[in-house]
């Protein structure tokens, strides 16, 4: 049984008032639209089909080929936009799911229940109804005396009577393929000059068949997204079920309500995520760590038992046990090893720190490796920059860096070395060597040290 969705996603969004289109804009983490999509392959066997038209160009380059896209130009109405796909999908799939690209929060678990509804549905079309008291704009559902659909009315055509019902035309149906191909050119043209694809119901009831209607009980599924408040909120409730997700896979969040998670980022069990902490993009935390207060991480990777504590990461890894903040910034390509400790006004990037570096106050290391049991001492500064090009910095392992080295890269120091307070290294130090001054000389060679732990 081949079932393909169509997504409906050619109008303008006015009252978004943006130059961006209105189903790309984001929504804990991914366009509008992407959440759509997973959603509607969830429940379909084909690759959907996205009808697009303002903003096409950049739709289509979002969308590349996650969907099958068709162009509605000029836009007139819902029911002529699921015609633009019909010479694409005739003959292909024996049911038409469509929904419209604005409502990221509906579930797969709804969307199947109103293809099971079709399912076992004599007649060729089934939706998705709710019943609110604030009807928001939505179409009436006009029920007939054996429970069926036989009608749905816009707002703005509804009698005072129709208004008063409560239960509405979410945007989501069910066809029967064949059926629906044929019904598409009999939609009559609406007052306003469109071709509405809720009169289906009514073409399908004149067929002498019936219209069943699946009646959701979450009222927040359906909301749409037309302004930026209700964008705001749909993001609220996303975010909640994200979070929700986290605390039923043993994570703890502190406190949810301060919490910003963005769609796929994974974090193991026993993981605590204290207030106001921001994971983003495509991170990965292991188990038992402890991130944050106020820490922002974005596309990160994060071993078990690290505590990250006000600190912001961006491209970053950190093995297990490594101790970061607060204050510590770590951007693109930085690596912390195990048992790394970083404190207070770090930056490290393009480097790697071997196990059990300790980095405790005020430095920039880039374009550096430094090996284990390395210390570096408060307001060191690898100078990888000469204004053109940057350059690499090899530290060794059991290394001494004294307070306020400047190390002027390309530079190697050996194992075992050490530099004096306040030096400025422009040649390479040897091992277990002894390095003062500006620009720093060796004064002195060192009793090789056992590796300490
Ligand atoms: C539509 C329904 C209404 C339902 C409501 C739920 C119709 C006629 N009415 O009204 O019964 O209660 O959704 O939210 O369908 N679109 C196109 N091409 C067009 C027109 C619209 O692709 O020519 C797309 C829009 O981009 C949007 C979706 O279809 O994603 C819905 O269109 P919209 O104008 O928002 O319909 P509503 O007036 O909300
Ligand atoms: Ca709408």
């Amino acid at each position: 049984m081949k079932i393909t969705a169509i997504l409906l996603a050619a109008g303008q969004g006015t009252r978004m008032k943006s130059d961006l289109p209105k189903v790309l804009h984001p929504i804990a983490g991914k366009p509008m639209i992407w959440h759509s999509l997973e959603t509607v392959k969830q429940v379909t066997t084909e690759k959907p089909v996205v009808v697009i038209g303002h903003g096409a160009d950049a739709v289509a380059e979002f969308l590349g080929d996650s969907a099958e896209t068709v162009i509605q130009e000029p836009q007139l109405g819902t029911g002529h936009a699921v015609m633009q796909a019909a010479s694409l999908l005739k003959g292909k799939t024996d049911y038409v799911v469509v929904c419209y690209a604005d409502m990221p929060l509906l579930r797969a678990e709804t969307l199947q229940k109103l293809v099971q509804t079709q399912k076992q549905n004599q007649g060729p079309l089934s939706m998705l109804t709710v019943i609110a008291d604030a009807p928001r704009g939505f179409g009436r559902i006009l029920r007939g005396a054996q429970g069926t659909v036989n009608a749905i009315v816009e707002e703005y055509v509804a009698t005072p009577e129709q208004l008063r019902i409560k239960e509405l035309n979410v945007g989501g149906y069910c066809f029967s393929a064949d059926w629906l191909w044929s019904a598409l050119p009999r939609i009559p043209l609406s007052p306003k000059g469109e071709y509405y694809l809720t009169d289906t119901v009514e073409l399908a009831v004149k067929d002498g068949l019936t219209v069943q209607a699946a009646l959701m009980d979450d009222l927040e599924e359906t909301i749409g997204v037309n302004t930026r408040v209700h964008l705001s909120e749909v993001e609220a409730v996303l975010r909640r079920r994200i979070n929700r997700e986290h605390m039923l896979n043993g994570v703890t969040l502190t406190d949810p309500a301060s919490t910003y998670i963005e769609m796929g980022v994974k974090i193991g069990r026993d993981t605590v995520v204290m207030p106001n902490t921001y994971i983003y993009g495509k991170t990965e935390i292991g188990k038992a760590n402890v991130i944050g207060p106020n820490t922002m991480i974005r596309d990160s990777k994060i071993g078990n038992r690290c505590k990250v504590l006000a600190s912001v990461m961006e491209g970053a890894l950190l093995d297990d046990d490594v101790d970061m903040g607060p204050f510590a910034r770590l951007r693109k390509g930085a690596h912390l090893g195990p048992h790394v400790h970083m404190g207070n006004f770090g930056e490290v990037k393009d480097s790697y720190l071997g196990p059990g570096v300790k980095m405790g106050h005020f430095s920039y290391i880039g374009n550096a490796q430094i090996g284990a049991e390395t210390n570096i001492g408060a307001g060191t500064i690898t100078c990888n920059f000469d204004g053109e090009k940057k350059h690499p910095t090899e530290i060794g392992e059991n290394v001494f860096i004294g307070s306020d080295t400047m190390l002027v890269a390309p530079i190697k120091l050996g194992e075992g070395a050490r530099t004096g307070a306040g030096s400025v290294v422009t040649k390479d130090v040897a091992s277990n060597t002894l390095v003062v001054g500006a620009p720093a000389r060796a004064i002195k060679k060192l009793e090789p040290k056992t590796r300490q732990k």
